[in-house]
Formats: structure tokens, C-alpha cells, sequence
């Protein structure tokens, strides 16, 4: 893509696109197909996959894992839960089947607020904005670590005294330990009504650990956020104090899938655990 913008507006105004670092959103956006990235988003790809045994089209598998499990996920609780509105931070760029999509398919009203603190995903915001007329979609131009600032500006658009769905997909893995991921977390689900759910998926270090070291080491040093990966334990304590749906903190290829998801090997490929949660 091109980085240029209406001139109308004053330069002050218009989303700074930094292209001289990798960005999370873009690199995943190379990964799922998309044209919204630059040449150091690519070339951050390529070295860091280079330390895939499969090279790129691992790190696609994995990307796309990814977006089946946010997909299914939140099918699965509009769907059989009821849930009516979502909380979806860390959007990325807009793709098929964003979240809206999804549950506004089943339920026509749902309500769905989006965050992502990537102004290349502001200047894509428009595209999520584009609900049923029963339904409502907001955007917040916001940081997860920040999460009372979120749930103050989501509060004008979410009934936080009912269920919310609140979605942490390929996010939490760009929140260092010093940021404390699990006080995130649990801020953002001490605010929502009982019967709201989490769903999470991260990157796992325990999973084909000396590929996935190797890959990410040379991934993050071209990041603008490095990736942080971490083991089965420490996503499940993510999860303190909420009932782990069926089947837990697994693998994303053992999460239940329309279709088998696979290199060929016969083996785990997907090395990124998914879980689904809900508050009591
Ligand atoms: C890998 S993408 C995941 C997109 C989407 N959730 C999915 O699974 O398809 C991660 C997104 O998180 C956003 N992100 C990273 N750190 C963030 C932060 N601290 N606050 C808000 N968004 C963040 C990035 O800009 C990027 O768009």
C-alpha cells in the first residue's frame, strides 16, 4: 500500500505510520494475505520464519490457526452462549470474518467495540464501523495496557452490567511481564457482569521450544514490541479465577476445527495454546 492520506486533513491529524520498524498488525497482514504492509514488515517475516523447518508458509499455517480459533470462538459464544456484545482488543487489519461479521450473522444486534493502539488499524477503522442497523460497532484508538482507559470509552457503547465476550487473540503475547499481563487481564474481567467470557490464544515457548526460540529471536529484532512467548503454565494462570471451557488451555490445532489443520507431518503444528473462559 501507499502511505498517503487525504490532504484535507492537517498533517497533525493523520495516523503516523512508522515504516522503518516491523508493526505486529502489518506482519500478521503479510501472514494472512493482506497488501497493508511495508517491506520491513516482510523482511521481518522472512528472517525470522527463515528458522521454520517449513520456512513462511509455517508461519501462515500459524496465522491462520489463529484466525480460525478468533473465528470459531466467537461464533461459538454468540452462538451457543447468547453473547451480545464483544470486546475485541489487539483487531489487527480488518480481513474476512472480522468479529462484528461473525457475531452480527448470528444476532443481528450484537454490539461490538474494537481496540488496537496500530494507527495503520485506525486508518482501517472506517471498514469495522459498518454494523447492521440493529447492531452497534465502535472503535477505540486504545492500549491494552492501559485497560481502565478501554473499559471507560467502552462503557458508551457496552452494558458491562451484561456479558461481554472479550476477546485477547494474538495479543497478549506483545505484553511484556513488566507490563503484568495477568493484571490486564484481570481488570478487564473484574469490570464485566458474570457469564462474560475470555478468549485467549498466545504463542507457546513450550512447544517446539528451540525452533520457536530461534524464530522469534530473530523475528523481534525487528519489532517495534518484541514478542514475548510463554509456557502452558503461565498462559493457564491467565485464567485465575474463571472456569476453563472444554477442551483448555490447548494446542490451537486441538481446539475443535471445521477442517483439520496440518502440515502433512502428522505432528503438532501449531505451537500457540487457545482457551476459552467464562467469569462465574
Ligand atoms: C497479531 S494481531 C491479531 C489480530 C486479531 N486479534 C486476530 O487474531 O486475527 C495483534 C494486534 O494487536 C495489536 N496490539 C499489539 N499491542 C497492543 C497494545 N498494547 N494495545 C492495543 N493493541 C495492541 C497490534 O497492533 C495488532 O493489530
Amino acid at each position: 500500500m501507499t502511505s498517503s492520506f487525504p490532504s484535507a486533513r492537517p498533517s497533525s491529524d493523520l495516523p503516523q505510520i512508522d515504516t522503518t520498524v516491523a508493526h505486529a498488525a502489518r506482519t500478521y497482514d503479510y501472514l494472512l494475505g493482506g497488501t497493508d504492509n511495508f517491506a520491513v514488515d516482510r523482511e521481518a517475516i522472512e528472517r525470522g520464519s527463515a528458522a521454520h523447518p517449513g520456512g513462511v508458509e509455517t508461519a501462515r499455517i500459524n496465522a491462520r490457526a489463529q484466525r480460525a480459533f478468533l473465528v470459531r470462538a466467537v461464533r461459538y459464544l454468540a452462538e451457543e452462549v447468547g453473547i451480545r456484545q464483544f470486546l475485541d482488543i489487539g483487531t489487527g487489519i480488518p480481513n474476512a470474518d472480522n468479529v462484528h461479521a461473525v457475531a452480527q450473522q448470528v444476532a443481528s444486534e450484537s454490539r461490538i467495540v474494537y481496540v488496537d493502539n496500530d494507527p495503520i488499524v485506525l486508518a482501517h477503522a472506517h471498514t469495522l464501523l459498518k454494523s447492521t442497523p440493529e447492531g452497534i460497532t465502535a472503535y477505540i484508538d486504545g492500549d491494552l495496557r492501559h485497560p481502565a482507559r478501554i473499559l471507560a470509552e467502552a462503557s458508551a457503547t457496552l452494558d458491562l452490567s451484561q456479558p461481554v465476550g472479550v476477546i485477547l487473540v494474538g495479543i497478549l503475547h506483545i505484553v511484556r511481564d513488566d507490563a503484568d499481563p495477568a493484571a490486564i487481564v484481570s481488570t478487564l474481567l473484574d469490570a464485566v457482569a458474570p457469564g462474560s467470557h475470555l478468549v485467549v490464544s498466545h504463542l507457546a515457548s513450550d512447544i517446539r521450544s528451540e525452533e520457536m526460540a530461534d524464530v522469534f529471536k530473530r523475528f523481534n529484532e525487528s519489532m517495534s514490541e518484541p514478542f514475548v512467548l510463554r509456557t502452558h503454565d503461565e498462559v493457564a494462570r491467565l485464567f485465575d479465577g474463571l472456569e476453563l471451557l472444554d477442551p483448555g488451555v490447548v494446542p490451537l490445532d486441538q481446539w475443535p476445527q471445521p477442517e483439520p489443520i496440518s502440515d502433512g507431518s502428522g505432528e503438532t503444528v501449531i505451537p500457540a495454546y487457545g482457551a476459552v473462559a467464562r467469569k462465574p
